[in-house]
């Protein structure tokens, strides 16, 4: 159950960027399909205006701490993956189920890739420029992003961090925090069921290695230093390397977001908080605490 759970996050993010795609000028759509409390509070209002002979209402309140996420998800949405799954969709109409069983390396990105010119193909709506795979503990910063795909070839592309660092560009590929292809290549990725078990390894290593077999995705754009690695002074044992560093302002993804801490500090530090507004409701400290 929770191998299928997790293989369902995976499109999750990349969804955000079909959202950024078709509003290219109004990221705050992209919000509202991604933040759960703005869409239920919305619905919660609607049902109150449509309807005013009802017998009673009853502010019902749930006691329970900050950090017990998990138990307010489970009270909100039931027992069951599939049961949570489902009302996820009907939630937030952002999931695709790829039919895979969880795997590390083994034919997860074909199966994500080569599902998209299925789901979207050529001549129907909507048309999409990119495709992205983006790991669930990336925060990317869509307008940043959107600013520099904007100037890129719509051909051909590869986009992302390359890996390892600093070494024969022969050897490169995009990391797995996310990297993003041009549809083309996603197409060529479909067309090609031989690529699916050709090559035992790392995922994202695998995926540069059909590209460079292929001579794919030569317009190569590595985000040096502008995507890294989180890094914050009371990480033990963490340095600053060619991947690692304190978050900068010009950024457009922090990756190794591993627990709500370092979440917190980073949507902080890019005051993804500003859009909050006062009320009566509720008020809230936003200094992350250690
Ligand atoms: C999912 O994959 C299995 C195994 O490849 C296949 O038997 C099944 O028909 C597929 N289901 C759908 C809905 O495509
Ligand atoms: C966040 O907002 C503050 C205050 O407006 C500003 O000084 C700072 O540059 C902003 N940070 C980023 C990363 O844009």
């Amino acid at each position: 159950m929770a191998a299928n759970f997790s293989a369902c996050l995976v499109p999750v993010a990349v969804l955000a960027l079909f959202y950024l795609v078709i509003f290219p000028n109004d990221l705050s759509q992209l919000k509202s399909a991604l933040a759960p409390c703005d869409a239920a509070s919305k619905s919660v209002a609607a049902a109150a205006a449509a309807d005013d002979d009802v017998d009673f209402r009853m502010f019902f309140g749930i006691l329970n701490r900050p950090d017990f996420y998990k138990r307010r998800a489970l009270l909100r949405m039931g027992r069951r993956y599939a049961v949570l799954v489902a009302l996820e969709i009907i939630t937030h109409g952002d999931i695709l189920v790829l039919n895979c069983t969880e795997n590390m390396n083994d034919g997860k990105t074909y199966d994500y890739f080569s599902a998209l010119p299925r789901l979207f193909p050529a001549g129907a709506e909507p048309r999409y420029d990119f495709a992205g795979k983006i790991d669930d503990d990336t925060y990317y910063r869509l307008g940043a992003l959107a600013d520099t795909l904007r100037r890129k070839p719509r051909r051909d592309m590869y986009h992302g961090f390359l890996n390892p660092c600093h070494i024969d560009p022969a050897w490169q590929y995009m990391s797995g925090m996310g990297y993003i292809v041009s549809w083309d290549v996603a197409e060529w990725i479909a067309a090609s069921p031989e690529l699916r078990g050709r090559e035992i390894g790392y995922e994202d290593d695998v995926f540069g290695r059909w590209l460079r077999g292929a001579g794919k995705g030569k317009n190569r754009f590595g985000e040096e230093p502008r995507m890294y690695d989180y890094l914050d002074r009371e990480m033990y044992g963490a340095d600053v390397n060619c991947f690692r560093h304190e978050l900068i302002a010009d950024t457009v993804a922090v990756h190794k977001l591993k627990d709500r801490l370092k979440w917190a500090r980073t949507l902080r530090f890019f005051n993804a908080t500003d859009g909050l507004k006062p009320s009566k409701m509720y008020h809230v400290d936003l200094t992350p605490r250690i």
